[in-house]
């Protein structure tokens, strides 16, 4: 029988996570297949343990299913725990499931292979919500100096400062001021066309600038933003690609090509 992987989440249809694993399988000769379910509300629970009775070996989770699958892992890595929310999941040898979280290290992957300058970097991190959270761990670890969170709601960016004394701290927009190496856009202010906002001038001094949210072609408007300033800056299909990578390595230990994988699908 063939290996199988699937995606939960509602909506699913338009994924790229299906054609990102079949290529990653095919490229890394792995025999399996990797589907997408849609979950209907307050059903990820009798999903996922119907998939894992067929027979499946691991699954992705995306929006609105990623708290659930944090409470349906019996174990979680770290990075989980730190995201407070899983998107990978495998089952285990012995029969118990693993929860995962490999946003996080798929973007500081993606920053890596882009030359962004991680070592010693005071970055910014606009938005304090589940996408903020679940990057914080990997950013701190791949060597920064400190980490600001600007957020609206104040006190969110505060809540996620308190978990990293001394490394992460929280503000508003209105006391953002000083200069910031690496700033990422983590609010989802981008789906709809809005800036957030943060003036010129910080934007400017930044020598590079990364927007989680991606669009087919390759920019948002807050990295046109940015690129008009004269910085560096990325959407977020690389960090897409970079967790994929994250979770097949996980499931198959093995780990596809990323340059390859950037190649084919932007
Ligand atoms: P996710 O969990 O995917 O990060 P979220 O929890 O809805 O999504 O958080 C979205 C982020 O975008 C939050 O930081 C949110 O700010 P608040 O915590 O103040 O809500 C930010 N955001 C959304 N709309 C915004 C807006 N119009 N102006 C500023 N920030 C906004």
């Amino acid at each position: 029988m063939t290996d199988k992987y699937v995606l939960f989440g509602n909506p699913v249809a338009h994924s790229m996570s299906p054609a990102l694993h079949a290529f990653f399988a095919k490229e890394t000769n792995q025999d399996l297949e990797y589907g997408r379910i849609l979950v209907e509300e307050g059903c990820f629970k009798q999903c996922a343990d119907e998939f894992f009775k067929q027979g499946g070996l691991g699954c992705n989770i995306t929006v609105p299913c990623k708290l659930d699958a944090f409470t349906y892992a019996d174990t979680l890595t770290e990075y989980a725990k730190a995201a407070g929310a899983v998107n990978t999941l495998k089952k285990m040898p012995d029969g118990s499931i693993l929860g995962d979280n490999t946003d996080g290290r798929g973007l500081v992957y993606d920053l890596k292979r882009l030359g962004c300058p991680l070592k010693d970097a005071h970055v910014l991190i606009i938005g304090a919500g589940g996408a903020a959270k679940g990057i914080l761990k990997p950013i701190i670890e791949s060597g920064v100096k400190k980490i600001t969170i600007v957020n609206r709601t104040v006190s969110k960016a505060l809540d996620l400062a308190i978990a990293y004394p001394g490394v992460v701290d929280g503000t508003s927009y209105e006391n953002l001021s000083g200069s910031y190496d690496v700033i990422i856009n983590a609010t989802s202010l981008s789906l709809k066309n809005e800036l957030p906002n943060i003036d010129d001038s910080i934007l400017s001094k930044a020598s590079f600038v990364y927007d989680l949210m991606y669009r087919p072609d390759g920019h948002t408007c807050f990295t046109d933003k940015a690129s008009s300033l004269g910085v560096k800056a990325y959407d977020g299909f690389g960090m897409l690609v970079g967790q994929a990578i994250l979770s097949f390595e996980l499931w198959r230990n093995v780990k596809p090509n990323f340059d390859n994988a950037i190649k084919q699908f932007r």
